[in-house]
C-alpha cells in the first residue's frame, strides 16, 4: 500500500490511542503462565501482539478476542504443550526474545522463526544467558532466528547484559521464572520496565535493589483482568507532528505515563514543546494520564547515552522534528538503531536525502542540522512502521505532496496510525 499525503496547516482533535505495544506482550504472556483466565482490555492490534498471540496458541493457550478485547486462558507454569511446527514470530523481536526465555524452561524442543527482517536481527544477546541457565540454543549462522531451543529445568543466574535491552532483561526475567530460587539482572541504564510491573500485578515477588532487579521462581501467577493504556510511542507521532505546524491542538487520552518511557514527554519539553500532562492515575501499577500539547516550533537538542537508550524508539520521528527544528539535532550512542526492524539510521537518512533534507551519519548516531525544509518526495518504510510513520508526520510538514511506499509496514504497531491521522487533519 502507498500513503500521500499532503501539507497540513495544523491537526487538532482529542484522541485516544490502541494499547501499548510492549505491555500488551508482556501481559499476554504472562497471562499465559498464570492460572486462571484473564481479560485485557485495549490490546494491541498492531501484527507484532497478534504473533505473540499466535505462539501462545501454538503452545496449547486458549485465547478469545473481542475487538481488542483479549481472554486469555493461563494455564500456569508448566502448562505449555509442544506446538506442531515451528513457531511465528512474524516481524517481533519482542516476540521472539521475550518468549524464549520462557521456551528454554520447557520439557520439549521447539523451533521460533519469523519474517525477512527478524531473521536478521541479533539472538546472541539472548541465547548466551539462556545457555548460562541450561537450555541448550542452536540459531542460523550461530546468532540469527530461526532458533532451535531445546530446553531444560533451569538453573537460576545472575546476569549483566552488555546492551541496554528491556527485551533481554524481560527474556531472563521470564526464564527465572520457571527456574528454582532467584535469579537476577543488573541493569545500569535504566530500559522500560513493564515487565516487573506486570509480574508484580500477576503475583510474582520481584524487586529492584539499585540497578539488581530479581525475581523469585516458580511463583503461583494469578490470573488477572487488565487494561492496556495507550501507546506513548505512538502518541509520538502525533506530538512531532503538533510540534511541525504550529497552531496544532492534540490532546491524547489514556496514554500510558510510565516513568520509564516519559523521557519522550521530557525530552520534548526541554526543546521547546508545549506540553500539559494531566489527570496522571495509576492503573494495575503503571500511570495512565492525558497528554495535551498546543504545537509550536522547538529548539532542537542532543539524545545520547542513558537517553538514547530510553529514546531508541522514537528517533525516526524525532529526527523528523530535528530537521525543523531551530538548531537540529544530534544523535550518540545509537549503535542499537542499526539492528532494529532496519538500520533505522541508514533507512532515516535515505528518506531524509528523498525529501532534500541534508543529514551528516556516523558509526552509531547522526546529526541533522536545523532550519530545513521538507521536500514533498517518494520515501519508503522499507518494511519498518516506525519509518514508515515517521515520513508520513514529514509529508505534513513538506512543500507537496509525499508518498508513503510500502506504508502498511504501520500496521505493525499502529494499524489505525492512518485513519487517526486523517481525523485530526479535519
Ligand atoms: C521493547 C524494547 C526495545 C524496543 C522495542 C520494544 C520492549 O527493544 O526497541 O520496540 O517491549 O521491551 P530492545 O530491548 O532491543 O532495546
Amino acid at each position: 500500500m502507498q500513503f500521500s499525503v499532503t501539507p497540513a496547516q495544523t491537526l487538532s482533535g482529542n484522541i485516544r490511542l490502541p494499547g501499548d505495544k510492549s505491555i500488551s506482550h508482556r501481559y499476554a504472556m504472562i497471562a499465559a503462565v498464570a492460572e486462571g483466565d484473564s481479560r485485557i482490555e485495549n490490546y494491541s492490534g498492531g501484527a507484532d501482539c497478534q504473533s505473540t498471540l499466535g505462539c501462545l496458541r501454538a503452545l496449547g493457550i486458549g485465547i478469545d478476542k473481542d475487538g481488542s478485547t483479549v481472554t486469555i486462558h493461563g494455564k500456569g507454569l508448566d502448562g505449555f504443550r509442544a506446538p506442531s511446527a515451528q513457531l511465528d514470530a512474524g516481524n517481533s523481536g519482542s516476540t521472539i526474545r521475550m518468549l524464549s526465555g520462557m521456551l528454554a524452561a520447557q520439557p520439549f524442543p521447539c523451533e521460533i522463526g519469523g519474517d525477512e527482517s527478524l531473521s536478521n536481527r541479533p539472538m546472541a544477546r539472548i541465547m548466551t544467558p539462556l545457555r548460562e541457565m541450561g537450555a541448550v540454543i542452536e540459531a542460523r549462522d550461530g546468532k540469527f532466528p530461526p532458533m532451535r531451543i531445546q530446553g531444560a529445568k533451569l538453573k537460576p543466574i545472575h546476569y549483566e547484559p552488555p546492551v541496554a535491552s528491556a527485551q533481554v532483561k524481560t527474556c531472563v526475567l521470564f526464564a527465572g521464572l520457571h527456574a528454582e530460587g532467584v535469579t537476577s539482572v543488573v541493569e545500569h541504564v535504566q530500559t522500560r520496565d513493564h515487565t516487573e510491573v506486570a509480574l508484580r500485578e500477576f503475583g510474582a515477588e520481584i524487586s529492584r535493589k539499585g540497578p539488581v532487579i530479581s525475581i523469585e521462581g516458580r511463583p503461583r501467577l494469578e490470573a488477572r483482568n487488565l487494561a492496556v493504556p495507550g501507546d506513548l510511542s505512538s502518541a509520538a507521532f502525533f506530538l512531532v507532528a503538533a510540534c511541525l505546524l504550529p497552531g496544532s491542538n492534540i490532546v491524547i487520552e489514556g496514554v500510558g505515563l510510565s516513568p520509564s518511557r516519559t523521557m519522550l514527554i521530557d525530552w520534548l519539553m526541554a526543546a521547546g514543546a508545549r506540553i500539559k500532562v494531566l489527570d496522571v492515575a495509576q492503573t494495575a501499577g503503571e500511570m495512565v494520564g492525558t497528554i495535551a500539547i498546543t504545537g509550536r516550533e522547538v529548539e532542537g537538542g542532543v539524545i545520547e547515552k542513558a537517553v538514547t537508550a530510553a529514546l531508541i524508539d522514537e528517533i525516526p520521528v524525532l529526527a523528523v522534528l530535528g530537521a525543523a527544528s531551530r538548531k537540529g539535532l544530534t544523535v550518540r550512542d545509537a549503535a542499537e538503531l542499526r539492528v532494529k526492524e532496519t538500520d533505522r539510521i541508514a533507512t532515516v537518512a535515505e528518506n531524509m536525502g528523498r525529501m532534500g533534507v541534508s543529514i551528516e551519519v556516523t558509526v552509531d548516531g547522526f546529526h541533522i542540522p536545523g532550519g530545513q525544509r521538507f521536500r514533498g518526495a517518494a520515501v519508503d518504510s522499507f518494511g519498518d512502521h516506525r519509518i514508515a510513520m515517521a515520513f508520513a508526520v514529514a509529508g505534513l510538514a513538506a512543500d507537496g505532496p509525499t508518498t508513503v511506499h510500502n506504508a502498511d509496514a504501520a500496521s505493525v504497531s499502529f494499524p489505525e496510525f492512518y485513519d487517526i491521522l486523517g481525523r485530526l487533519r479535519g
